[in-house]
């Protein structure tokens, strides 16, 4: 994988939605430190000391929406060797001791058609210092492993891993399945425009997820899951 690593950028999905016509398909960029970085719902993402990437898809050979569970589930492998016992919590983060430890945002440029996707990675590394607020739900890999992390080496695990696993169409929903935080688990989250609550039951075929609620079963592609009680 062709990686480009910048000290500081604003951000690295935005630079590759600006500069994607230029560079091929699979090109990994990284940066120590982003000024402007997005998490989902165009919230801002702070770093300090974290492994920030994005990696350009402009072979789009599965379903788009997919990408977001594939690179969760080759990095959920990859955090697997170091030990850990991570979740995913559908369909974006990961989870590791009930705190979010790495955040995936994933975003298609389209024009006519699909130009690409841009999937972007943020994971909390070496910070060991969390705001009040945040302590509660967010944690890092050093804080959990209780060891410095290699973050060349890590990013290097994972482009290898996800190349791997794209090459084989790797069975990501199957370890999404297997490693889910959200089974069972009361949820709210919002549906045709209503605020809803229901029990998380299980994904389908293309990865959406299953709820509960009412007496009704709904399958739901995208939007945000909040744990009841949690956060
Ligand atoms: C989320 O949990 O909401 C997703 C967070 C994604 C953050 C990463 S950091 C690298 C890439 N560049 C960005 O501006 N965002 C993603």
């Amino acid at each position: 994988m062709v990686t480009l690593f910048f000290d500081v950028i604003p951000s690295t999905n935005l630079f590759l939605k600006e500069n994607y016509s230029k560079y091929d398909n699979l090109t990994c960029v990284v940066a120590n430190h982003q000024t402007n970085g997005r998490g989902r719902f165009n919230r801002q993402w702070l770093d300090s000391d974290d492994l920030l990437f994005s990696i350009l898809i402009k072979n789009i050979d599965y379903l788009a929406p997919s990408y977001s569970l594939r690179i969760a589930s080759s990095i959920l492998k990859v955090f697997k060797t170091y030990g850990l016992k991570p979740l995913i919590k559908w369909p974006n983060d990961i989870i590791v001791n009930n705190k979010k430890v790495c955040g995936i945002l994933l975003e298609a440029v389209t024009k006519e058609k699909m130009e690409c996707l841009i999937i972007g990675v943020g994971i909390n590394c070496n910070s060991t210092l969390f705001s009040e607020d945040l302590k509660i739900k967010a944690s890092s890999l050093k804080n959990e492993l209780k060891n410095d992390i290699n973050k060349k080496e890590l990013l290097s695990l994972i482009q290898k891993q996800f190349i791997d696993d794209l090459n084989n169409n790797d069975d990501y929903l199957t370890s999404i399945r297997d490693n889910s935080y959200l089974d069972n688990k009361k949820v709210s989250f919002v549906y045709q425009g209503q605020e809803r609550v229901g029990i998380v039951k299980g994904y389908s075929s293309d990865g959406l997820i299953i709820i509960q609620s009412d007496n009704e079963e709904l399958t739901i592609s995208s939007g945000e899951i909040t744990l009841q009680n949690i956060y």
